[in-house]
């Protein structure tokens, strides 16, 4: 199928029914379908969005375009769940079909105001000549529906270009503050902030002051929250060059962790850190939960880039929704605990890896939560290997003197395009204790030493790739793994 720039702004609305379910169907016998992940019933996920628990339930919406796997005319897909393990698919909620929006209802955050439900996002609209100009708008999700959609910023403050989206809104001390992403006229990135008193007008107050001045070409997907009596501003910076092992990844996902002060907004904190180290995450958001813990979710894909699903007419999933916590200055990321509700058929196994290659019991999944504990390392380079088969391997490498933590996707099966190496590694503060895997049938996610670090990526391995194995260089690693089948709904 040609994606000419007819085909990427087509509406769902403008398909019949029966070409929808054809494309549904399409998906529905795609290779490397999620079994507990959110993923899109067509077409093409990315961000997410709208994040917001409200009236007892959690409401997580995603960028979508529902027609291909591209980056055409962005709807928003409605997903709700009442604990985080499980989501149900609610079906479309916002439709591009103002003159704001009429180019994409794109990224955007949920908020509740007076008992009731908003989201507010950027709409995206181009004028003829295909100029972008980006409107902030709200709307009120009815039913799971966005109504009443208005406009409310219109247009990019002066000294910045058309790049000024992705609203994330909060309520603090009597006032609504909104942060963007944004691109100043000189091609730089940062984050602007608007408030108001009744979340009907905004007043443009600034920029958040960092002394990121120069950091990348666009700033996308900002949030920010308190957590521990700190601010935390996470961002996606757009065109940085590798350095030192980090920047691995076409655009990057991070924070900054300190002190905002909120009359000159000026920023005092830490250096830029990255959320994850795998290969594909991105364009992250994150809400309160009922009892007060901050959740991430994120973007399993990155923007630019081919996938293999894209044959089948679909693209992308949402990682497992993480837990924050500041740990000695840093984020730590757990998965939420709900997910426990997913585990089956308990196996557990205590044992040596050792140089020759070990298929400790239990030794295959397909959609499965594994626990390795290190207990005892005396060796140079331990290598755990997930979805093996005859010809495939995903590997895992810890090299001991270096605490360097490994994922190598080399003979993993089939790999998205253009990516930049095979593999991405982590050094880690502390020595190798644990690694929490959860595999899916195209991704795996890689809590570190109990959520030090988190490597996030899609596998697309084939259906034979169900196994697991053990060995070391030489000397011997001692063991305990504990194996869950995981169920989606
Ligand atoms: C990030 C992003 C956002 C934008 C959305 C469009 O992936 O580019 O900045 O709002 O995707 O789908």
């Amino acid at each position: 199928m040609e994606w000419d720039r007819a085909a990427r702004y087509k509406k769902l609305s403008e398909i019949t029914e029966a070409e929808f379910e054809a494309l549904q169907l399409k998906t529905d016998q795609s290779p490397w379908r999620q079994a507990f992940h959110i993923q899109p019933i067509s077409g093409l996920l990315n961000d997410p969005n709208g994040f917001c628990y409200y009236n007892g339930e959690y409401h997580l919406f995603y960028q979508w375009f529902p027609l291909g796997p591209v980056h055409g005319l962005k709807h928003w897909y409605h997903t709700t769940s009442k604990d985080l393990a499980t989501f149900k698919n609610k079906g479309l909620a916002v439709t591009p079909d103002t003159k704001w929006d009429s180019h994409g209802a794109y990224s955007g955050s949920g908020i509740v105001v007076n008992g009731q439900f908003y989201i507010v996002y950027t709409g995206n609209h181009r004028t003829e000549a295909w100029k972008r100009v980006p409107y902030q708008v709200i709307a009120q999700i009815e039913n799971g529906e966005a109504i009443n959609k208005t406009k409310i910023i219109d247009g990019p403050h002066e000294g910045y270009t058309d790049h000024y989206r992705d609203p994330k809104v909060w309520y603090e001390n009597g006032l609504y503050y909104m942060v963007l992403g944004a691109q100043r006229t000189n091609e730089t990135g940062t984050i602007v902030v608007y408030t108001s008193m009744d979340f009907k007008e905004w007043t443009f107050k600034g920029e958040l002051e960092t002394t990121y001045d120069d950091f990348g070409y666009m700033w996308e997907c900002p949030d920010v929250f308190s957590l521990n009596n700190q601010d935390v501003v996470l961002f996606c910076p757009q065109g940085l060059d590798p350095v030192d092992g980090k920047y691995q990844n076409i655009y990057q996902s991070g924070y900054l962790i300190g002190h905002i002060d909120r009359t000159t907004l000026e920023m005092t904190h830490g250096e830029f850190q990255e959320l994850d180290h795998g290969f594909d995450f991105y364009a992250p958001q994150t809400t309160l939960d009922k009892d007060g813990n901050r959740i991430l979710i994120g973007w399993m894909g990155l923007p630019d880039t081919d996938y293999p699903t894209d044959e089948y007419g679909w693209a992308h999933c949402l990682t497992l929704p993480r837990v924050l916590t500041i740990e000695d200055g840093k984020l730590r990321q757990r998965p939420v605990p709900s997910l426990q509700k997913l585990r089956r058929n308990e196996e557990t196994a205590l044992g040596y890896a050792t140089r020759r290659n070990v298929k400790l019991h239990p030794y295959e999944g397909k959609a499965y939560e594994l626990i390795v504990d290190i207990l005892e390392n005396e060796a140079p380079e331990f290598y755990l290997e997930l979805k093996v088969s005859k010809k495939e391997s995903t590997l895992m490498t810890y090299n001991k003197a270096e605490r360097r933590l490994t994922l190598e996707r080399f003979d993993s099966g089939r790999v998205s395009q253009e990516v930049v190496g095979t593999s991405r590694s982590i050094v880690l503060e502390k020595d190798l204790s644990q690694l929490q895997i959860f595999v899916d049938h195209s991704s795996i996610e890689i809590f570190i030493n109990d959520g030090e670090a988190v490597m996030t990526s899609r596998i697309f391995a084939s259906e034979q790739a169900t196994g697991i194995r053990t060995s070391t260089a030489n000397g011997q690693v001692y063991l305990k793994f504990t194996k869950y089948d995981l169920i989606g709904e």
